[in-house]
């Protein structure tokens, strides 16, 4: 069956290394998702946003999570799978989730104010543990849109508050924010520097923030949200079919390598699947125009998203191997 996070960072703490966490809201992203893993042996975080429960019913989101866990048992290799509810807002939300049988919940109340973050969190915590369901909370608001929630600037977390928070709550894993956001603009290109091959370089993360935070919290759970990194090449087949994405820009992986390292056991990746689904389903439209099967331009885009994602595991998380 499923299982909560608790085990699979304990090890990806011992290890050096961060457990993928996934969004999906279709079939073809589940199948793309539970393949990468199986092939390169990765326990994997699937997560559902409030938009994906209200896109593909909770109902069929239940059931499919639980398909996968069969679906990769055929597939030759059962990996660890967590259902996990990505930036639940409210206690009912989560309390909903955790009867219809995800194993993992966020509750974000970073947006609040400290104390009214402490309290949400704690009830959710409280509720959860019952049923042996872990819980992540937020400190810190990322810039860019958060759900309905949208922040011009970053709140980078305080690492003076992450003791009390960690322990009045009883949450298991900490968001924390350190210069990344959500979405394909993480950073504008006046804030950039260009390299040798004239491609934008953003601003390096706040690992300074990160290690102060792991200084006070020793061997506690980090998971780092916005952590595409906005491909240049599907940004730009996305353009050359017929596409208007400008100035795109993500984390670059080797800054992710370094986060997956230490502390930060849970890298959230959405954005990247987006655009390599869109890429590939562009390429068909655009170049077979007659086609009109979905299979024809969904297997491709199943394809690459498939490839994204073992490329994430082997080469920027390191989870390869692990499950
Ligand atoms: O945190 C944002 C995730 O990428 C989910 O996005 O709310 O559009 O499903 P969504
Ligand atoms: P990206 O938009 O960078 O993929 O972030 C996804 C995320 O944090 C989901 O919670
Ligand atoms: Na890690
Ligand atoms: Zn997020």
């Amino acid at each position: 069956g499923l299982v909560n996070s608790r085990e699979l960072f304990k090890k990806a703490m011992e290890g050096g290394y961060a457990i993928p966490a996934f969004n999906f809201n279709n079939m073809e992203q589940l199948q793309a998702i539970i393949s990468a893993c199986v092939e390169t042996k990765s326990p994997v975080i699937l997560q559902v946003s409030s938009g994906a429960r209200k896109y593909a019913n909770q109902t069929l989101l239940r059931y499919m999570a639980q398909g996968a866990v069969e679906f990769a048992k055929e597939l030759g290799y059962p990996i660890p799978i967590v259902l996990h509810l990505d930036h639940g807002d409210s206690f009912e939300l989560c309390k909903s989730c955790i009867e219809f049988g995800f194993s993992s919940v966020m509750i974000d109340g970073s947006h609040l104010p400290y104390d009214e973050n402490v309290a949400l969190t704690k009830k959710v915590v409280d509720y959860a543990h019952q049923f042996d369901v872990t819980v992540e909370g937020e400190l810190g608001v990322l810039a860019g849109i958060e759900d309905d929630v949208k922040a011009e600037h970053h709140t980078y977390t305080d690492p003076a508050q992450v003791v009390d928070f960690v322990s009045r709550t009883g949450v298991d894993s900490l968001a924390i924010s350190i210069g990344t956001s959500h979405g394909a603009y993480k950073f504008k290109p006046e804030q950039c520097t260009i390299d040798e091959n004239g491609r934008l370089v953003p601003p390096p993360l706040r690992f300074d923030i990160l290690k102060e935070v792991e200084k006070r919290i020793p061997g506690f759970p980090i998971v780092l949200h916005g952590a595409s990194s906005v491909p240049q090449e599907y940004v730009d087949e996305i353009n050359r079919y017929g596409g208007k994405l400008k100035d795109s820009i993500g984390v670059p992986e080797e800054q992710l390598r370094e986060a997956a390292k230490s502390a930060v056991c849970k890298i959230n990746i959405d954005s990247d699947g987006r655009l390599a689904m869109t890429a590939a389903v562009r390429r068909v439209l655009w170049t077979q125009p007659a086609e009109f099967d979905p299979r024809k331009y969904l297997g491709p885009a199943r394809d690459e998203l498939k490839k994204l994602y073992m490329h994430k595991t082997q080469n920027v998380l390191g989870s390869a191997g692990k499950a």
